[in-house]
């Protein structure tokens, strides 16, 4: 295994990765942006067009106004799992047109990779508004690759992809969620540098490239929990602002993994105080109550919640019932998250705390979303009980496919949209993490459905104004 991820890292050093740039047509009403790919080694240029493949299409994220594309052009045809050989240098066109406008495709991008890696996202677009697309280099279509993303009715497969509906009235405040950093996991790295570290540290500023200036990290910080890995973490995230002012975290089950019992010692609260064991912690973000829960414990994947962390919960959210608040926990929740994840339930909150949970937040009608990450693939997953909060699992930050989850919030209700953190190194790394972990077949779990990468719920949130 790791011979052949020492191949196919020096196949990807030398072909890889990286981003579109180049030159971008002017184009009326959608833009596109890419990122720039000047630090990054060149692709050869194909010796033979016609033998070269373009393939990985992904249609990753859709916003109100937004769509992102991602796909690669390769020497030769390879199978959709195994690491490829060689990238090659490629043009890129996105071509669009709505479907209900009678009119052909149109190309809105055009632009030159010399690493052979597209990524583009087409921005002002028209909110709910279904798009015919067509992503193409050396004038060929860009096909998918993973299984995943040729099934059903996604985007890859029916060539249409719908923008987000926008919620009514104003626009409030944007939540930045990341989750499973894992600071220290094992892998090859693209550079010198760790690339669980590289990971984060785009993905923190990315973030605030973005305007915000404050991000949760739901769990799996840390890949051992080692006390050197929690003192990376810190290092990584003072970058970012402060430990619980600016960047908020999460215990997962990986951050007890240094731990015996739970009255051992604990390396992670050598490097962050305020994170002893089983202990929730409550903010505010301007209008909006964010509760974080400390769901792991030593020795289990599982999820549980002490007594007396409920109490501690149940005190909290019936102070103010009504409130608006959103909850994160690492471990996901529901009967439905239960049945559809690799692990079962044994891999998420047991049954008896998650019912207990859901019981609690039926009291409290404020909490209207529950976060969770683990299972690295984004996933809505449905209450239980009538009358709950919309529960969701969010795709990895430092493994594929590689990102964070942004929550833009309206008066009449909010979006959730994940997005690959769009960073040349980041990029190259994911693009390696694609074919790296276990043989492709982690990125089938994890690349999840668009539906549950990118949805709209409608709620009135007008108390957040
Ligand atoms: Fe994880």
């Amino acid at each position: 295994m790791s011979e052949k991820l020492a191949i196919s890292r020096r196949q990807l050093l030398t072909g890889a990765a990286a981003v579109a740039v180049g030159t971008t047509l002017a184009t009326t009403p959608a833009t596109a942006s890419t990122v720039n790919n000047a630090v990054l080694p060149k692709a050869p240029r194909p010796q033979d067009v016609k033998k070269t493949l373009v393939t990985d299409l992904e249609v990753l994220s859709a916003t109100t106004t937004s769509l992102t594309f991602s796909w690669g052009t390769f020497e030769r045809p390879h199978t959709d799992h195994l690491f490829p050989g060689d990238r090659v240098a490629s043009d890129a066109e996105v071509w669009l047109t709505p479907v209900n406008s009678g009119k052909p495709l149109k190309c809105v991008h055009r632009s030159k990779s010399d690493t052979g890696f597209h990524f583009i996202t087409i921005t002002g677009l028209k909110p709910d508004t279904e798009y015919r697309f067509s992503c193409r280099s050396f004038g060929r279509e860009a096909e998918p690759g993973f299984w995943f993303t040729q099934v059903f009715n996604e985007p890859e497969v029916t060539g249409t992809v719908r923008t987000l509906a926008r919620p009514k009235g104003r626009y409030i405040q944007t939540v930045a969620i990341s989750n499973d950093l894992h600071i220290g996991k094992e892998g090859d790295s693209v550079g010198k540098t760790h690339w669980a570290s590289v990971m984060v540290a785009a993905m923190l500023s990315e973030v605030k490239r973005r305007g915000l200036t404050r991000i949760y990290a739901n769990g799996d910080l840390c890949d051992h929990g080692k006390y050197e890995e929690a003192k990376e973490l810190r290092r990584v995230c003072s970058k970012f602002g402060d430990y619980q002012k600016d960047y908020f975290l999460v215990r997962g089950n990986h951050d007890a993994y240094d731990m015996e019992k739970p009255t051992s010692p604990d390396p992670f609260q050598k490097v962050f105080p305020k994170h002893k064991l089983q202990t929730m912690w409550v903010t505010q973000d301007k209008k909006l109550r964010v509760i974080g829960i400390d769901s792991s414990w030593p020795g289990t994947d599982g999820g549980r919640i002490t007594d007396a962390q409920f109490k501690e919960l149940e005190k909290v959210l019936l102070s103010d019932p009504n409130k608006p608040t959103l909850v994160m926990a690492h471990h996901p929740v529901t009967e439905h998250a239960a049945r559809t994840n690799g692990g079962q339930r044994p891999f998420i909150l047991n049954r008896k705390d998650s019912m207990r949970l859901q019981q609690l937040f039926q009291k409290a009608p404020g909490v209207f979303f529950m976060a969770a990450g683990h299972t690295h693939r984004a996933h809505r997953d449905a209450a239980d009980l009538p009358g709950g909060p919309q529960y969701a699992q969010f795709c990895a930050t430092s493994p594929y496919p590689g990102g964070f989850t942004l929550m833009d919030i309206y008066e009449g209700g909010y979006t959730v949209t994940f997005h690959r953190t769009a960073m040349g190194q980041a990029l190259q790394q994911t693009a390696m993490n694609r074919y790296a972990m276990g043989y492709g077949f982690y990125g089938e779990y994890t690349i999840s459905r668009m539906r549950d990468r990118a949805f709209t719920v409608l709620r009135d949130m007008s108390a957040l104004r």
